[in-house]
């Protein structure tokens, strides 16, 4: 999978997205991620990106020209390209499977006050990771590449992404690692009883009892969808 992230802070994002597992998948040539300045398609020797909002208004907004330039660098007739703005679709892990399928997607930040709005149309996607205000696309942008990257073949283990949250809408089973007795709490007995299919029952109850409780929302498609 490529990647290439539009932004006027290349160097800080890049740094983000280098260690733990996206390092070990960037550095295994799985996904290759790169970054692209819109300042570099300025004109002025400020390599001014944002102006003042037409009709008044505090901040400065980025305009389109040098974000439309970084977009064309990179676009191929295959790419997608996503916005990240809180106007955009609420970010979910169906989304993170649909976009972890693309060959290439172009991530488009925008900081500041936002974007100059005509720069949406030469966009595939718009998407928000949550309904609060963030400083700039930036920390939105590393939360979906994240979440997408681990998703593609050969990343982590199948069996990883088989178990964990939102899987069929529900919430995974609590874990736990060693020592089995800590400050006079005990694991669960069945966990240490080497019993799998007692094991996958009891991981099985739990994980619905949580999300039954924490997000009836998703315990009722769970019910709807899969059950
Ligand atoms: C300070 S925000 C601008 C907010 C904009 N004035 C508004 O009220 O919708 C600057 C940029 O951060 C990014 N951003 C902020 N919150 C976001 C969110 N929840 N999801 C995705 N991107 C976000 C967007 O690129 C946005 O244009």
């Amino acid at each position: 999978m490529k990647i290439d992230v539009i932004t006027i802070f290349p160097k800080e994002l890049d740094l983000a997205l280098s260690y733990s597992i996206i390092k070990r998948a960037r550095e295994s040539g799985i996904v290759d991620i790169n970054f692209v300045n819109p300042r570099d398609f300025t004109k002025d020797k400020h390599k001014t990106v944002d102006d003042k909002p037409y009709g008044g208004g505090s901040g400065m907004v980025l305009m389109p020209d040098p974000l439309y330039k970084a977009i064309k660098k990179v676009k191929r007739k295959s790419s997608y390209v996503v916005l990240l703005t809180p106007r955009g679709r609420v970010y979910n892990q169906k989304i993170a499977e649909e976009l972890s399928t693309k060959k290439h997607i172009i991530f488009v930040c925008a900081h500041y006050e936002g974007y100059d709005e005509r720069i949406t149309e030469f966009v595939n996607d718009e998407i928000s990771i949550g309904d609060f205000i963030l400083t700039g696309g930036e920390s939105a942008c590393i939360c979906v590449i994240d979440s997408i990257v681990r998703l593609v073949d050969g990343v982590i283990k199948d069996d990883s992404r088989k178990n964990e949250s939102f899987n069929n809408f529900l919430l995974e089973y609590p874990q736990y690692t060693r020592p089995a007795i800590w400050k006079k709490m005990k694991v669960p007995d069945v966990l240490l009883s080497g019993n799998h299919k007692e094991i996958e029952k009891w991981r099985k109850e739990k994980s619905l009892e949580i999300t039954k409780v924490r997000r009836p929302d998703l315990y009722k498609k769970y019910l709807m969808e899969v059950r």
